[in-house]
C-alpha cells in the first residue's frame, strides 16, 4: 500500500499563529494556536514583533508534529499563508532592526501622498492596480526611511510577514505574487517587481525577496530550523500566498466568477478573474492569486469582526456568563438576540469605519457610526446593525465589481463570522446571492497546505488539488422581501458616508 504523505499550512494572522498538519486528502491530522501581542504605540498605529512570529511558528510546528505522532520525514511539504502588507526591515545579520509595521497601521497618508507625486496617480494604478494606500508596505518603506533615516540605512532585507518565517525556515529570501501584490511595488500584470516604481521611490531592489508562484518550491528546511521545529531537511518550504488568495485556495475559490466573503478580524470580498482586470478608480484592490497566471480583485473592510468584537467587549461584557450558563458562546448567543431584531435592526444603521476604511473610501479619517437610534432600541438591535453595517460596507465593494463587470458566479463564507447562520442570511439577503458555510474552517491553512501538495506533485494543479479536497456547507438562499427592506436601508447607508466625509476628516 502506498504510504500516506502529510504537509503543513503554517497562518501567520494577527491575533496568533495556527499550524495545521494535514495528510495528503486534505483531512486535519493535528492542529495548534498560538497568540502573539499587537503594539498600538500611537493612535492609529499598529506594530508587531517579527520574533514572536517565529517563536509561534517554532512552537505550532513542534505541537503539530508531537501530537499526529507523524514521523517528520513523511511531511513532504509546507505552505505558509500570511496577514499581508506587513514592513519587515533586515539588516545584513538578518537582525530584526524594528517592530514591523502590519496591514492596519494608518500612519502613512503623507507618504502615500509622496508614491502618488513620484509615480503619478495613473500610471501608479496601470503598474500596480491600486492607488497608494496606507495599508500596504511601499508607503510604510518611504516612513522608515523619512522618520527613521539610521534605521533605513541598516536596513539590507525587506521582507513580508510570512517571508519572514520562511526566511528563518529555509534561509531564502522569496515571497509569492499574491503577497508582493500588496507591496504595491509588483507590477501586477507582469507578476514582477516594477523597476519604473521602485526607480520612481528609489527603493534598490537587492532590498526585495525573489518573486515566486504561490505553488512553487522556494526552499528546503534548513539544518538549524529543523532543529528547533522538528521538521526533516527534506521538506520542502513552498512560496505560499497572503492570507485571501489563500482561503480562496482552501475554499476552492479558484475558476472564474467563483468569490468569498471572509469576516474575521477585517472582511473581505474576493472575486477569481481569468483575466487582470482593474478599477481605473482604484476603488478596490486587484492582485495575483495564488493558481498560476491568474488574478483577483478583493474589497477589504477594516473593521468586520472587529467591529462586533468591540461591541460584545465594550457593551456586552456581562453576558458572556448568561450565554455560558446556556452553553453557548457569546457570539451565538448574541447572534439569537439580533436575529430578533430583525432586517434593518429597528432602522438603526451603523458605518463599520472605527479603524477608518479601506475600499471603496480609502479613507483613514472615517469613524464608526450609529445612525437612528431611538429609545426603542436595545443593544442586541445595536449588535445586528453592526453586523448589517459589516454587510452593507461588503456591498458597496460588490458594486464596484459591478460597474467593473465582475460578477460573483457563487459565494463562499469563511472566517469567524462565517461560521454564524445569521451573517451568512444577512449578507446572502443584500448581495442577492446564495452564499454557502465553507466547510474548512481553517480557509487560509488548508490553502497553503494545498500549495505545499501541489509544490510536493501530490496533485498536477491548484484547480485539481481544489476538486478533490473542498466540501462545501450549508447553504444560505436569499430572500426577496428581505432583500427589498436591505436595498432602501443601503441607499441611506451609502449617502451617511458622503455627508460625513468633511466632518470626519475635521474631527481627525
Ligand atoms: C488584505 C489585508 C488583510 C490582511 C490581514 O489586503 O490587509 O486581509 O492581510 O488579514
Amino acid at each position: 500500500m502506498k504510504k500516506m504523505k502529510y504537509v503543513i499550512g503554517v497562518d501567520l494572522g494577527t491575533s496568533g499563529t495556527k499550524t495545521v498538519l494535514f495528510d495528503e486528502k486534505g483531512n486535519i491530522i493535528a492542529d495548534s494556536y498560538a497568540e502573539y501581542p499587537l503594539y498600538r504605540p500611537k493612535n492609529g498605529w499598529a506594530e508587531q514583533d517579527p520574533c514572536d512570529w517565529w517563536k509561534a511558528a517554532v512552537k505550532t510546528i513542534r505541537a503539530v508534529i508531537k501530537e499526529s505522532g507523524v514521523n517528520s520525514e513523511d511531511i513532504c511539504s509546507l505552505g505558509i499563508s500570511g496577514q499581508m502588507h506587513g514592513l519587515v526591515m533586515l539588516d545584513r545579520e538578518n537582525r530584526v532592526l524594528r517592530n514591523s509595521i502590519i496591514w492596519c497601521d494608518q500612519r502613512t497618508q503623507e507618504e502615500c501622498a509622496d508614491i502618488e507625486k513620484a509615480v503619478g496617480k495613473n500610471r501608479l494604478i496601470e503598474i500596480t492596480a491600486n492607488p497608494a494606500l496606507t495599508g500596504f508596505t511601499a508607503s510604510k518603506i518611504l516612513w522608515v526611511r523619512k522618520h527613521e533615516p539610521d534605521i533605513y540605512k541598516k536596513c539590507a532585507h525587506i521582507l513580508l510577514p510570512k517571508d519572514y518565517v520562511r526566511l528563518k525556515l529555509t534561509g531564502v529570501y522569496a515571497t509569492d505574487v499574491s503577497d508582493a501584490s500588496g507591496m504595491q511595488l509588483l507590477d501586477i500584470a507582469k507578476r514582477k517587481w516594477s523597476n519604473e516604481v521602485l526607480l520612481k521611490l528609489s527603493i534598490d531592489k537587492t532590498l526585495l525577496a525573489d518573486v515566486f508562484e504561490s505553488q512553487e518550491i522556494t526552499g528546503y528546511v534548513s539544518k538549524e530550523a529543523a532543529s528547533v521545529t522538528g521538521l526533516s531537511e527534506k521538506t520542502a518550504v513552498v512560496a505560499g500566498a497572503g492570507d485571501n488568495a489563500a482561503a480562496a485556495v482552501g475554499t476552492g475559490t479558484v475558476c472564474d466568477g467563483d468569490a468569498f466573503t471572509t469576516i474575521g478580524t477585517s472582511g473581505v470580498v474576493y472575486i477569481h478573474t481569468d483575466k487582470m482586470k482593474l478599477d481605473k478608480k482604484g476603488r478596490v484592490h486587484t492582485f495575483c492569486c495564488a493558481v498560476p497566471d491568474k488574478w483577483h480583485v478583493m474589497g477589504v473592510t477594516q473593521a468586520a469582526g472587529l467591529s462586533l468584537k468591540w461591541f460584545k467587549d465594550e457593551f456586552c461584557s456581562d453576558l458572556e456568563k448568561n450565554a455560558r450558563e446556556e452553553n453557548k458562546n457569546v457570539y451565538a448567543f448574541l447572534d439569537e438576540k439580533a436575529e430578533l431584531s430583525g432586517v434593518g435592526a429597528n432602522r438603526l444603521i451603523y458605518l463599520p469605519y472605527l479603524m477608518g476604511e479601506r475600499t471603496p473610501h480609502l479613507d483613514p479619517d472615517a469613524r464608526g457610526v450609529f445612525f437612528g437610534l431611538n429609545t426603542v432600541h436595545n443593544r442586541y438591535d445595536m449588535v445586528r446593525a453592526v453586523m448589517e453595517g459589516v454587510g452593507f460596507s461588503l456591498l458597496d465593494c460588490l458594486s464596484v465589481f459591478d460597474e467593473m463587470g465582475i460578477k460573483p458566479n457563487k459565494m463562499l463564507a469563511c472566517g469567524g463570522g462565517g461560521t454564524s447562520r445569521l451573517w451568512r442570511q444577512i449578507l446572502s439577503d443584500m448581495f442577492k446571492t446564495e452564499i454557502s458555510a465553507s466547510k474548512s474552517k481553517e480557509a487560509p491553512a488548508l490553502g497553503a497546505a494545498i500549495l505545499a501538495m501541489v509544490g510536493a506533485k501530490l496533485y498536477p494543479s491548484v484547480e485539481k488539488a481544489c476538486e478533490c479536497i473542498i466540501g462545501t456547507g450549508e447553504t444560505a438562499v436569499p430572500y426577496k422581501e428581505n432583500s427589498l427592506k436591505y436595498e432602501r436601508l443601503y441607499r441611506i447607508y451609502k449617502k451617511l458616508y458622503i455627508s460625513l466625509k468633511d466632518d470626519f476628516k475635521e474631527l481627525s
